[in-house]
């Protein structure tokens, strides 16, 4: 897949390193813009407030499958219901937001598990499947929550993430599976 990221930090940076570990091919774009016009897929890795610039620089993204992978740290514009709501009132295509509750500090390990770790995602019927290819191709298991009206819900969980993190256990990993038993 030939995909976009947008923001090479931590998360955008690091995405970008396991999707080419896969066999994609990747262009990561920063504060400089650039041209996503051949993407199958752009990912919005940049701090929440700089979204609109950030888009705003880049040419070619009409209609692209957007992934979101921003949080609402320290605050959120309150005239969209969720952060993947901008994007998607910027791009106008399909929108998924994932990855925004899995620490980029832990990418270098996921190869290690011995299991996929989890990552909650919430897609529009047709992001899903880009969504779902591009968590796997990253190491983690997609745990599907819904549609984009389920994207508020997982920016809001950010504060359960970091309390389970501060409260001992650090940075970590989650699964979420069914019942082994009947
Ligand atoms: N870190 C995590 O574990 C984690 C996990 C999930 C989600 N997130 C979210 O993912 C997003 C990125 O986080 P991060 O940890 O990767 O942050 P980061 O390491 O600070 O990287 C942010 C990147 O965005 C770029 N950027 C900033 N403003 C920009 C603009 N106007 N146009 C283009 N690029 C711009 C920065 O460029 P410069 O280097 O030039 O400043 C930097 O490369 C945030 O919304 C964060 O809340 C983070």
């Amino acid at each position: 897949m030939n995909i976009t990221v947008i923001g090479r930090g931590h998360v955008g940076g690091g995405l970008a390193q396991l999707w080419r570990t896969a066999g994609h091919d990747v262009q990561e774009l920063g504060r400089d813009g650039g041209d996503a016009s051949d993407a199958d897929a752009i990912v919005v890795a940049v701090p929440w407030a700089q979204i609109g610039d950030a888009l705003g620089k880049v040419q070619g993204i009409e209609g692209k499958v957007a992934i979101d992978a921003t949080n609402a740290y320290g605050g959120r514009p309150e005239e969209f219901e969720s952060l993947a709501h901008w994007v998607k009132s910027i791009v106008g295509g399909p929108v998924a937001k994932s990855f925004n509750l899995n620490f980029a500090t832990l990418y270098d390990r996921i190869a290690a598990e011995p299991e996929p770790p989890g990552n909650l995602f919430a897609a529009e019927d047709d992001a899903r499947e880009t969504a779902e290819q591009l968590i796997r191709d990253a190491g983690y298991d997609p745990v599907y929550v819904g549609g984009l009206d389920q994207a508020r819900v997982l920016e809001d969980s950010l504060g359960l993430v970091f309390a389970v993190a501060q409260a001992g256990l650090g940075q970590y990993f989650y699964r979420f599976a069914p019942p082994k038993t009947r």
